[in-house]
């Protein structure tokens, strides 16, 4: 019997020194310790020798199967630390290795571009920004603004009315009572903002579009300052070679009122389809607001008057870059995108 445990033992070393893999581990190991192993049985078998027999054959078995366990456990170590190298190797990446294709850039939007373009310039002339809710009350975008209650632009067809007093701001006009109510005067304020209307979507018309509202109020300013602020902030944009020309208009919440044409980027001034052979592009409404207004927010238009305007950032982004439909500057295809 000590001699087959001796063999046991030499062959199980010798098959632990060629084993590659931990399942060629596990089968040796059930093979030499599992239930029908081959040093299970011949320990099986210490129960035919004789009391003295058996202590002297189990003490030799016992240093044998210490000794195998020790040997797996070795066996085991080497095993995983070669796989571990191997996989090493295999999932090397080379971090010096130049990329296969470049990340593409993103892009700023034109819209972005341009109102950046115009918030610069009104910063440099002492404007800071400010904000208002798309969804806004009835109140705040026509009532307060002296925009009587037969107005045309209450018409349900040009409003998106979410309830008898909550709608989608028609313009960015209503930040101005915001900001009235809010702040405290002397301010001047750039406010950008998305505003909807109800209208069918082609070349020239959106839903939804982007405004720029300033608005200026202090003790002393007048029409003339209004023309300035505006003519510098076009130039800005657009070059000192572009002209403005401002045309009596009608606005309730402005009194006087002008609307603010460009001359014609696309053409220069000469007439082309985009100015409908005028040479001219209209631009923005302006004016200087209507006492009604600032007596509304609380203060007296004896001590404070203010002038406003309200500039379609995607018109001023279209002659900025010759796009001639609006619809693709709220459509975000991205191969519209990358031209800028
Ligand atoms: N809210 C006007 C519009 O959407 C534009 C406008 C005109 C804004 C005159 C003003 C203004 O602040 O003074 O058509």
């Amino acid at each position: 019997m000590l001699e087959q445990l001796n063999q046991i033992k030499s062959e199980t070393l010798e098959r632990l020194k060629n084993a590659e893999t931990e399942s060629n581990l596990e089968e040796i190991y059930a093979s030499t310790f599992g239930k029908n192993g081959t040093l299970t049985q011949i320990m099986r078998g210490m129960a035919k020798l004789t009391k003295e027999e058996r202590a002297e054959f189990g003490k030799t078995a016992n240093v044998v199967k210490q000794e195998l366990e020790g040997s797996f456990a070795e066996c085991t170590l080497r095993i995983r630390e070669k796989e571990q190298q191997r996989r090493f190797e295999e999932e090397a990446v080379d971090v010096t290795e130049p990329g296969k294709r470049s990340v593409p850039m993103g892009h700023i939007h034109p819209l972005t571009k341009v109102y950046r373009e115009i918030r610069d310039a009104l910063v440099g002339m002492g404007f800071t920004t400010f904000d208002g809710p798309e969804v806004e009350y009835d109140d705040y975008n026509f009532t307060m603004l002296n925009l009587p209650l037969d107005h045309p632009a209450r018409d349900m067809q040009d409003t998106f009315y979410i309830n008898d007093k909550v709608l989608l701001r028609t313009h960015t006009s209503p930040c101005e009572i915001r900001a009235l109510k809010t702040l405290k005067p002397p301010f001047r304020l750039a406010i950008p903002g998305r505003v909807f209307r109800v209208d069918e979507a082609d070349a020239t018309h959106s839903p939804v579009f982007m405004q720029l509202e300033g608005l200026v109020i202090d003790r002393n300013v007048n029409f003339s300052d209004m023309m300035g602020t505006i003519s510098t902030f076009v130039k800005a944009v657009f070059g000192d070679d572009v002209k403005t020309r401002f045309r009596p208009s009608y606005f309730p919440f402005t009194e006087p009122s002008a609307e603010v044409d460009m001359s014609c980027t696309i053409c220069g001034g000469k007439g082309c389809r985009v100015c409908k052979g005028t040479g001219w592009i209209e631009i923005m409404g302006c004016g200087v607001t209507n006492p009604h207004e600032i007596a509304n927010c609380g203060y007296d238009p004896n001590e404070w008057n203010a002038f406003a305007f309200g500039v379609g950032v995607d018109r001023v982004a279209s002659l900025k870059y010759g796009i001639t439909d609006i619809r693709l500057q709220y459509e975000n295809d991205a191969r519209f995108l990358k031209q800028f």
